[in-house]
């Protein structure tokens, strides 16, 4: 396995099992398990979405606005590079909670 890899898979181990703490609410339980979600976005749009190069920014962008897109790139209907494979792997629930994570992104 090369180093690279290694770091990678370490970090998302890291991710997954990452304890959240106790005496949280629910809605801080959920926000936190997309935090860890929305890592597999940042890694390309940025920490915060803000776009890096030239990937679009997702922050910012209204709730229903962002689910339509993905919707789009799902069903193979909005031209992509990239974000038709991806969006594969997420269902309404989860494009309405990233949605939610990055639209108070700045
Ligand atoms: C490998 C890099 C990469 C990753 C990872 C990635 N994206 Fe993208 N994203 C892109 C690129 C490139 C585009 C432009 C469309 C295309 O070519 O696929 C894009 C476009 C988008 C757009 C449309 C923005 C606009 O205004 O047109 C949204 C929304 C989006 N991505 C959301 C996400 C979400 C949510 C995730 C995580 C689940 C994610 N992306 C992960 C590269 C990535």
């Amino acid at each position: 396995m090369r180093p690279i890899r290694v770091i990678v898979v370490s970090a998302y181990v890291t991710a997954l099992t990452t304890p959240v703490p106790q005496g949280v609410s629910a809605d801080d339980r959920a926000s936190s398990a997309f935090a860890q979600i929305a890592l597999a976005c940042t890694g390309c749009h940025g920490t915060s979405g803000q776009g890096v190069g030239s990937i679009p920014a997702i922050n910012n962008i209204p709730e229903s606005t962002f689910i339509r897109t993905m919707q789009e790139f799902k069903s193979g209907q909005r031209a992509a590079t990239v974000m038709d494979r991806i969006a594969q792997g997420y269902n309404d629930r989860d494009f309405l909670e990233l949605a939610r994570f990055f639209r108070d992104r700045r």
